[in-house]
C-alpha cells in the first residue's frame, strides 16, 4: 500500500490526502457545496452523525482534504479548518480551558489574541499571565497550580523573535500543560513544532497556507484527542469552513513549498539590503547574522520566513511617509501572499495592543512591516531603494 507519511513535505503539500490507490475520480478536488447530505434510513442517519457526510457545520468532504494535508504536513494525526485564524484560536481556548483555569502567553502575539486573552476570557473567569517571549524562566515562573496552558508564536509578528520550541515543549511536559503555537509566520516548510513536542500547531491559513490573499481561514493541527474536544466546541460555536473556501486552501497548499522556498530567498535579500543601509535604524529577520536568536533559528527553522520587520531613521511620520513611497510593496493589512505587502503594526495588526505594551514589546512607530512575496528580488529590492530616497530626499529638505 502506498503511504504518505514517508514523504517529503513539498510531495504532502500536493498529494497529502490523495488516496494514491484511489483510480478514475476527479485529480482536482470536487467541492461539496452543501449544507447536508441524504442518507437512504435512519439507521445510516445515525452512523452518519458527526462524520464528514452528514451536516457541513460537523463536518464537509472538501474541508476534510484541507485538514488531512495540514495534518499530513505537520507531521500530526489530525486537523480541523475555521473560519478564520481567530476563530481557531478562540475556539481551542474556549474548548480547552474552563472558568478558574490560568494560561501563560508569551507577549509578542497577534493582537487580536492579546485582545482575546486580556480582555474576553476574563468574562469567562479566566487569567492570563503574559512573560517576556524569550525569558524562560518568566515563563517557569508564571506557572500556577490551575494553569492550563501555554501560549506561544514563532516567529512573532511582527518583532520575528524566535521561540526555542524545545525548551517551552519540555516546560509544558513538566507541568502536566497543553503548549499551543501560532506557527502562522513559520509555515509547515519552514519549521515542524510537533517534532519538538509542542501539542496544538495553530496557523491562520488566510497567509501562507492559502498563499494568494484571496481567503478567510483558520486550521488547527494536534493529538486526535485534543482535536475531539475541539471539534465539539467548533460544532457548537459554529465558526466552520465553507467549502469553497477549504477548497481554495487546498488549491493553495498544492505550492505552499515552491512559494516559501521563494520567500524565504526573497526576503532573504531583502533583509540584508536594508541592513545595509544607512536610513535603517533596525532590521528584524531570523536568518540574520545580527539577529539575537540567529543560531536557534538556523537550528530549528529551514529557512528565515518571508516576512522582514524593520525600523526607519526618523519618526512615525517617515515610516508613513516610506510605506506610503513604495510602488511595488503593496500597502495593505495581512501577509503571506503570492504579492509583497507593506503595512505598519501600530496601524494595523497591534493596533488595539495599547502603547506601552507595544514599546514593552519593541513595537516602535518606525517599525515597517514587509511580507515578502514571490516577484523577482531586483524588483523588490528596487522599490525599497526608491521608497527610502524618496524618503531621505524630504528629510534633508530645510523647514521655514
Ligand atoms: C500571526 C497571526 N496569527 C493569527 C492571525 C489571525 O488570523 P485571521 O486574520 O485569519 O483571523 C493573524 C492575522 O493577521 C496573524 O498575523
Amino acid at each position: 500500500m502506498k503511504k504518505h507519511s514517508s514523504q517529503h513535505s513539498e510531495t504532502k503539500a500536493v498529494r497529502g490526502a490523495t488516496d494514491l490507490n484511489r483510480k478514475n475520480g476527479p485529480l482536482s478536488t470536487p467541492i461539496y457545496q452543501t449544507s447536508t447530505f441524504e442518507v437512504t434510513d435512519n439507521d445510516e442517519q445515525l452512523r452518519t452523525t458527526g462524520s464528514d457526510h452528514f451536516y457541513t457545520r460537523y463536518g464537509n468532504p472538501t474541508n476534510t482534504v484541507a485538514e488531512k494535508t495540514v495534518a499530513a504536513l505537520e507531521g500530526v494525526d489530525a486537523a480541523l479548518t475555521f473560519s478564520s485564524g481567530m476563530g481557531a484560536i478562540t475556539t481551542t481556548l474556549m474548548a480547552l480551558l474552563k472558568g478558574g483555569d490560568h494560561v501563560v502567553a508569551q507577549r509578542d502575539i497577534y493582537g487580536g489574541v492579546n485582545k482575546f486573552l486580556s480582555q474576553w476570557l476574563p468574562k469567562m473567569g479566566i487569567e492570563t499571565t503574559f512573560v517576556d517571549t524569550t525569558e524562560y524562566e518568566q515563563h517557569a515562573r508564571a506557572i500556577r497550580p490551575n494553569t492550563k496552558l501555554l501560549y506561544l508564536e514563532s516567529p512573532t509578528n511582527p518583532t520575528l523573535r524566535v521561540v526555542d520550541f524545545k525548551k517551552v515543549a519540555e516546560l509544558a511536559k513538566q507541568n502536566k500543560l497543553i503548549s499551543m503555537i501560532d506557527s502562522t509566520f513559520g509555515t509547515p516548510i519552514n519549521q515542524r513544532p510537533a517534532e519538538f513536542g509542542i501539542d496544538l500547531i495553530m496557523h491562520s491559513g488566510t497567509k501562507y497556507l492559502g498563499g494568494h490573499s484571496d481567503l478567510i481561514c483558520g486550521v488547527v493541527a494536534g493529538r486526535q484527542e485534543l482535536i475531539d474536544k475541539i471539534w465539539e466546541t467548533r460544532t457548537t460555536l459554529g465558526n466552520c469552513m465553507d467549502p469553497h473556501a477549504s477548497w481554495a486552501l487546498v488549491r493553495g497548499m498544492k505550492t505552499l513549498a515552491v512559494r516559501v522556498v521563494r520567500q524565504n530567498e526573497n526576503a532573504q535579500r531583502v533583509a540584508v539590503f536594508l541592513s545595509e543601509h544607512a536610513k535603517v535604524r533596525r532590521v528584524h529577520y531570523p536568518f540574520l547574522k545580527s539577529h539575537p536568536q540567529y543560531a536557534l533559528a538556523r537550528e530549528q527553522m529551514k529557512g528565515g520566513g518571508g516576512m522582514v520587520s524593520f525600523e526607519v531613521e526618523g519618526s512615525g511620520e517617515d515610516a508613513r511617509r516610506l510605506s506610503e513611497a513604495m510602488r511595488l510593496f503593496t500597502l495593505a493589512p495581512s501577509l503571506g501572499g503570492v504579492e509583497s505587502l507593506v503595512s505598519i503594526p501600530v496601524l494595523t495588526s497591534h493596533l488595539t495592543v495599547p502603547p506601552e505594551e507595544r514599546r514593552r514589546i519593541g513595537i516602535t512607530e518606525q517599525m515597517i512591516r514587509l511580507s515578502v512575496g514571490i516577484e523577482n528580488a531586483d524588483d523588490l529590492v528596487a522599490d525599497l531603494e526608491h521608497a527610502l530616497e524618496a524618503v531621505s530626499a524630504r528629510q534633508q529638505v530645510p523647514v521655514g
